[in-house]
């Protein structure tokens, strides 16, 4: 039978936004652990405020445009960027965005394009300094944030730097790092320090993109539409099969990473992978094993699919051990919500007590769906389970 989680986030919904705090208002709700959901901290919403090209945060009519994707300054449908608000950065909103989706603890990571435009003398302290925001604003969250860092990837040593600094904090539980790399994709040899570093520690590298493949493709009048559901998936597959395909792995065995979008394609496209390497001689013969077999050894994937037959493909190739809960927060709001604090004397807005599809439809795959299908300790593990596991999180108590 599976949990209903209307309950919730009705109960979320109508709660007095002075009274939001921890998630309590049904025991039997299923624990939530949000792997993928980003951050823009403040010391790097004043970078983007700053700057006059892309990326940045512009004032457009009064309200503040988040510009960071290609071509996003002169799109006709999501024409200058896209509006933000706090909810990028405050905290009382995103415990608000929790507890209204019963999420009991949040893996935050700085969102794209992170440090990755910055120069090395830039990208180096600008890192130390939003990790160590990051790991503040966690250790304050009374065990409902924990977080990803960020690297300067423009010098590999002090990215290698960097990882130790994040290894130290308590609060820190990996990286995150774009397809990019250096900006050479991930199987950039240059990179193996980066990995050994990583993998020594014991962090994991959260693999997310930015930049999108096949853009020129998609056609201006899809706006974002195409490169968000293709492009950004199609460059998580093309970075980590090229990772995969150049047997970096194989001097780095213990590297572990999770996947953003439950690696793009690549649970449905991994045994075509397999059969093209295994015809290519050149390159089979570089590889320890083929490719699906890192891609379940060394990858963890998100279950940030919306649909049942992508989730199936995902359990189904890697396993439900494997597989972690998230949401891509603060990106993909409620549609037509206003941003417009509710009282006064609160940074609250409607669109912090109004369940986002972008979320229910994922949870709903857990609490319905898998439930259903395989079980609630399964559905449970994929909810939190395993990313409390892995990442080593004390989950607090409700
Ligand atoms: N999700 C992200 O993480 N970044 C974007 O730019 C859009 C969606
Ligand atoms: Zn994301």
């Amino acid at each position: 039978m599976a949990l209903s989680l209307t309950a919730r986030r009705a109960a979320a919904a109508v709660r007095p936004a002075a009274s939001i705090s921890a998630f309590s208002t049904a025991a039997e709700a299923m624990p939530f652990v949000d792997v993928h959901t980003h951050v823009y901290l403040p010391r790097y919403m004043q970078m983007l405020r700053e700057r006059s090209n892309v990326p940045r945060v512009q004032k457009f009519n009064g309200e503040d445009r988040l510009i960071i994707l290609p071509g996003e300054d002169d799109n006709s449908t999501t024409a200058i960027g896209r509006p933000i608000g706090s909810e990028y950065y405050d905290e009382q909103r995103r415990i608000a965005f929790m507890d209204t989706h019963g999420i009991d603890v949040s893996v935050l990571s700085l969102a794209n394009p992170w440090l990755d435009f910055l120069s090395a003398s830039e990208a180096i302290p600008l890192a130390s300094h939003l990790n160590d925001d990051l790991n503040d604003s966690c250790v304050a969250s009374n065990g409902r944030f924990y977080g990803f860092g960020v690297l300067p990837m423009q010098d590999v040593d002090a990215a290698c730097a960097e990882v130790r600094r994040i290894a130290k904090a308590s609060h820190l539980k990996g990286v995150i790092m774009s397809t990019h790399g250096r900006g050479n994709w991930l199987d950039d040899q240059a990179l193996l320090p980066v990995y050994q570093t990583l993998a020594e520690e014991g962090l994991i590298a959260f693999i997310h993109p930015h930049f999108g493949v096949g853009n020129s493709d998609f056609g201006d009048e899809y706006g974002h539409t195409l490169f968000l559901a293709l492009g950004f998936t199609f460059e998580t597959t093309t970075a980590v099969s090229r990772l995969v395909c150049s047997g970096m792995l194989d001097k780095v065995p213990d590297m572990q990473f999770l996947l953003a979008h439950s690696g793009g394609t690549l649970p449905f496209l991994a045994g075509r992978l397999d059969s093209c390497v295994a015809h290519d001689e050149t390159i089979a013969s570089k590889l320890a094993a083929k490719p699906s077999e890192y891609l379940t050894r060394n990858f963890y994937y998100d279950s940030l699919v919306y649909a049942p037959p992508a989730l199936e493909a995902s359990m189904a190739f890697v396993g439900t051990d494997r597989l972690m809960f998230g949401t891509d927060c603060p990106f993909f709001p409620a549609p037509g919500v206003s941003r417009e604090p509710m009282s006064a004397d609160s940074p609250l807005t409607p669109l912090d007590t109004t369940p986002w599809m972008s979320t229910t439809k994922n949870q709903d795959l857990l609490t319905g769906h898998v439930t259903d299908t395989r079980g609630s300790a399964t559905a449970a593990a994929i909810a939190g389970g395993n990313a409390a596991r892995v990442l080593g999180l004390q989950m607090p108590s409700r």
